[in-house]
């Protein structure tokens, strides 16, 4: 895919504004029970380090993972490894996982039952942008940024073929 036009869809202050209710929402779901934010690398790096600033847990622990999926580009992968695991114990703790989107499930799919097994109290996942439409495995997502419909996005973390993910907002890339 050559890409013609990369087409403004969620601006900067758009995203600093609704990191920041994510934030609150977040901090107000857990108070002070024992939590750790796991970052599903790449993608999530951006929004995670806003999101954990902006939070204001007194004992919140970080932590990252990176899957590998098959194939570069637009599709979706349905085959998920680790190639980086959590370093901590999920022991006797809340895992949030802090993701940048959730499209078919399958990442999210994978995550969920490789965690269930690690003693978490619960498991939860914060989207910035959820593609619920998209859905192939039943996946919910506990916190949202921005729903989105359709649309190839890059910016703020979120790579095509690993270009864009320094941009400060979000775009649709659209085809020559
Ligand atoms: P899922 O397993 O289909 O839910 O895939 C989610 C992953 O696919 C995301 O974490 C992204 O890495 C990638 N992805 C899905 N939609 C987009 C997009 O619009 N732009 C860039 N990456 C995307
Ligand atoms: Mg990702």
């Amino acid at each position: 895919m050559k890409v013609k036009e990369l087409k403004p869809v969620f601006s900067q202050e758009q995203i600093t504004s609704r990191v920041a209710a994510l934030a609150a929402d977040i901090d107000a779901h857990y108070d002070q029970a024992p939590l750790v934010a796991v970052c599903v690398l790449k993608g999530a790096c951006v929004f995670f380090t806003d999101l954990v600033r902006a939070m204001k847990h007194p004992t919140l622990e970080l932590d990252f993972v990176r899957l590998s999926s098959y194939g570069t580009g637009d599709s979706s992968s349905r085959t998920v490894s680790f190639t980086k695991d959590v370093e901590i114990s999920l022991q006797g703790k809340h895992v949030l996982i802090v993701e940048d989107i959730v499209d078919t499930g399958h990442t999210m799919d994978f995550l969920l039952r490789q965690f269930m097994a690690r003693g978490a109290i619960s498991l939860r996942i914060v989207a910035l942008v959820d593609k619920c439409e998209r859905r192939e495995m039943q996946i919910a997502t506990d916190f949202v940024g921005f729903p989105l419909e359709s649309g190839f996005i890059v910016g703020y973390g979120i790579d095509y073929a690993e270009r864009y993910r320094n941009l400060p907002a979000i775009y649709e890339v659209v085809p020559e």
